[in-house]
């Protein structure tokens, strides 16, 4: 298994970096490949709960090489924040590697997301505010800064002024405040300082690690129905979360990809505007929020919440070549009367499988329920797949049904040992 690659499967939050931490033990190497601080990835270990949001979920393991490959967009103050604290709390993170070619976000581009949104008004999108789509705008427009270019400082602080200068102009002139043009050329002159000696050529590390047979654990933030391509447009996130993007954010080929582990919930949570068919307005969905704490690690917002939808994660199968499901927070639905799968939606009188191309069409789609007695138990100690419920080992079968692909690890609880193997995979 040389290169896995872990990816949500339906909006984000699905448990990744749980997931991730787990899979760790047996990689040598974990490299986001996409997003950058707008991702918030937990881990609780023995009561410790560590939130990240740019450092790689396998940081926790001494033998891991955590890296930052060439998709990500990265905040250097949020970087050295996440290493202090990390450090702090006795992880090392001098084996942190950094790609030379990953871009650099920088105040104006948080500038321009809140006032693109403002500019959206009722349409917004509830971005994070943290500069994420005017970062990757600024990549694809070819006007940005890359880690590597902090390798000469002096021309890393004439490039950061001139950028720092054009788009003052234009913040200003979209009614915002002005940039702080001095303060801003010190402080990333410094930071760029500091991040010198964790840049490297992520490529040319990774290829060598695979030269040498090391196991790779791709990891991927946000998730599937937030990519910019195949995601509910344009209520979206701007870089592609799904596998392919896994390949081009790290510089690795398709050919080396063996296995894709997709993310579930055992239910469905959405933070941000857009369509969300199975969402739910009354006391199922308000319980699913408090049970599973659905409130975001990076924002605080709540979550919208509702039941499984099969239909995504037949979709999620198809976008990315999942070879298996891993399904989180089954323990959230303890002591539900009744559990319900969306196995189809109803568009305009019509029943289909499939998944609309566009969010009008998804806005408007029913969810069609297969309704199940739920379980009283609480399967939070659970470490064997006969030890669960029938209601719960009926929901599992249900989904590999509907998804047509096996389910393997099920989380059970937030802490890292809480979970089971539900099928060999
Ligand atoms: P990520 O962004 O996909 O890594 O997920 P987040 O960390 O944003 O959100 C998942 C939340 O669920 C975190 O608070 C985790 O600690 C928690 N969690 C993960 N797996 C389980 C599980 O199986 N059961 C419960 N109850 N909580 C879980
Ligand atoms: P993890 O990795 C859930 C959502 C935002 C918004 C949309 C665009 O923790 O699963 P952005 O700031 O990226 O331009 O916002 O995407 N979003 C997430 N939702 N989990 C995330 O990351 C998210 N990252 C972005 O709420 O709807
Ligand atoms: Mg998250």
């Amino acid at each position: 298994m040389p290169v896995t690659v872990v990816v949500g499967a339906q909006w984000g939050d699905e448990g990744k970096a749980k997931i991730i931490d787990l899979l760790s033990k047996e990689h040598t190497h974990v490299v986001r490949y996409q997003g950058g601080h707008n991702a918030g990835h937990t881990v609780v270990v023995g009561g410790d709960r560590y939130a990240l949001q740019l450092i790689p979920s396998g940081v926790l393991y001494d033998h891991v090489v955590p890296v930052i490959a060439n998709g990500v967009v990265v905040d250097l103050p949020t970087l050295f924040d996440e290493i202090d604290a990390l450090e702090a709390r006795g992880h090392s993170c001098e084996r942190l590697a950094v790609s030379s070619r990953a871009h650099l976000i920088f105040p104006w581009h948080q500038a321009h997301d809140a006032i693109a949104e403002a500019v959206r008004g009722d349409d917004k999108i509830g971005t994070t505010l943290k500069g994420i789509g005017p970062a990757y705008a600024d990549k694809a427009r070819r006007v940005g800064l890359r880690a590597g270019d902090v390798g000469d400082l002096d021309a890393f602080a004439v490039a950061l002024r001139a950028r720092a200068e054009a788009e003052d102009a234009q913040i200003r002139a979209a009614g915002s405040e002005a940039l702080d043009i001095d303060e801003i050329v010190e402080r990333f002159v410094r930071l760029g300082a500091r991040l010198a000696p964790y840049v490297a050529d992520t490529v040319e590390l990774l290829h060598e690690a695979l030269a040498r047979h090391d196991h790779l654990l791709l990891e991927g933030a946000q998730a599937t129905f937030l990519d910019l391509d195949h995601g509910t447009y344009p209520y979206v996130t701007s870089s592609n979360p799904t596998a392919g993007g896994a390949c081009m954010g790290t510089g690795i080929g398709p050919r080396e990809v063996t296995r894709v582990v997709g993310i579930t919930k055992a239910y469905t949570t959405r933070v941000g505007a857009g369509p969300f068919p199975t969402e739910l307005g009354d006391a199922d969905g308000d319980r699913l929020v408090e049970v599973g704490k659905e409130f975001g690690t990076v924002t605080g917002r709540r979550r919208r919440a509702g039941w499984l939808d099969c239909a995504m994660l037949r979709q999620a199968v198809r976008l990315n070549s999942l070879t298996e499901l891993a399904l989180t927070k089954l323990d959230v639905l303890d002591g539900f009367e009744e559990v319900k799968v969306c196995t189809a939606y109803e568009i305009d009188g019509t029943i289909s499988r499939g998944y609309p191309d566009r969010s009008v069409l998804l806005a408007r789609a029913r969810p069609v329920y297969t309704a199940m007695p739920g379980w009283s138990e609480t399967i939070g100690e659970v470490r064997s797949p006969h030890d669960l419920p029938d209601g719960a080992r009926r929901m599992l079968e249900l989904v590999q049904d509907e998804v047509g692909i096996k389910v393997g690890v099920v989380g059970v609880g937030a802490e890292r040992d809480d979970h089971l193997q539900w099928t060999a995979t």
